[in-house]
């Protein structure tokens, strides 16, 4: 059997990313396995007592079975909630006669916002001032920082104010946060990317921030190693490097007890990576 090499940028991907279409059906796959489970045991029950279905229970069984199934098998929490709510809130709905247009709206709005939960498993919070403030002492003198994934500029917006010296970009791929953070920054002299992280390129930058989650980390330290400078710095929010944590300079928030991890490019961690 042949290899399939990929591209440079592909690589780059953690394996969930370069397969978000596999990562739905596995979720669509496990919702219908718990339809299918629970009309196939709820058919006998209500045909053998010749009763009429009871509908609100069946719903609401089948998102506690769906639930169990994506908990068992170690979905994401969010993942987790969709699946306990999918057929109990279908269920409310259609008690209202509500236009299916509603739902193909309210789809659509949530992927404009979460479009990197569904693709990358990397959903929108977003990290602000306090986060801003703990970034201030860790960075020289006019050096280049960009937030991979920068949601609305909640961290860039105050960290310009506090180091107007820094020459600040964040990017981001979600439409909604994508264009709430143009119109917030488009003032500031903050270069505002629109696009995927995995593919701009992080040699111009001395840092860069991350705030995401546990399943970009490592392909994404990896991109930082081969690309940035070496002395620069790679600083994710909340989220450790799996295999490099023990060489993380660990900044610990009071207020909010979040971890800041500290990288060097060029130190013992990124000459393992
Ligand atoms: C947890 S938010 C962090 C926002 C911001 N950095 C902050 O700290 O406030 C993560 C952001 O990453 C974005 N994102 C996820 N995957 C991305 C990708 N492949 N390329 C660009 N942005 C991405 C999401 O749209 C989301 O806005």
């Amino acid at each position: 059997m042949s290899e399939i090499t990929l591209p440079p940028d592909e690589q780059d991907r953690p394996q969930e990313d370069n397969q978000p279409r596999r990562a739905l059906v596995r979720q669509l796959a496990l919702q219908a396995a718990a339809v299918f489970l629970v009309l196939s045991l709820a058919w006998p029950f209500y045909f053998l007592r010749a009763a009429e279905w009871h509908w609100a229970t069946v719903s609401a069984v089948t998102g506690a079975v769906a639930f169990l199934a994506a908990r068992l098998s170690r979905q994401p929490w969010w993942w987790q909630l969709i699946h306990l709510l999918f057929v109990p809130l279908l269920w409310v709905g259609l008690q209202f006669n509500i236009s299916p247009l509603w739902y193909l709206g309210a789809f659509m709005l949530l992927l404009l916002v979460f479009r990197g939960a569904a693709t990358g498993q990397i959903p929108l919070y977003l990290s602000g001032a306090n986060a801003a403030g703990r970034l201030r002492p860790l960075l020289t003198e006019g050096s280049a920082l960009l937030d991979v994934g920068a949601g609305i500029a909640s961290l860039l917006l105050p960290l310009a104010k506090m180091r107007p010296d820094l020459k600040l970009a964040g990017i981001d791929n979600a439409p909604l946060p994508w264009l709430v953070g143009w119109l917030r920054t488009r003032s500031t002299g903050i270069g505002w990317f629109w696009g995927d992280f995995w593919k701009h390129s992080l040699a111009p930058y001395q840092a860069v921030y991350c705030f995401l989650s546990p399943a970009p980390m490592r392909a994404l330290w990896a991109k930082a190693c081969r690309e940035m400078p070496p002395g620069s710095l790679f600083i994710s929010n909340a989220f450790p490097v799996d295999d490099a944590t023990e060489d993380a300079e660990i900044l610990e928030d009071p207020e909010t007890g979040l971890m800041l991890y500290v990288y060097k490019i060029g130190g013992e961690a990124a000459a393992n990576a």
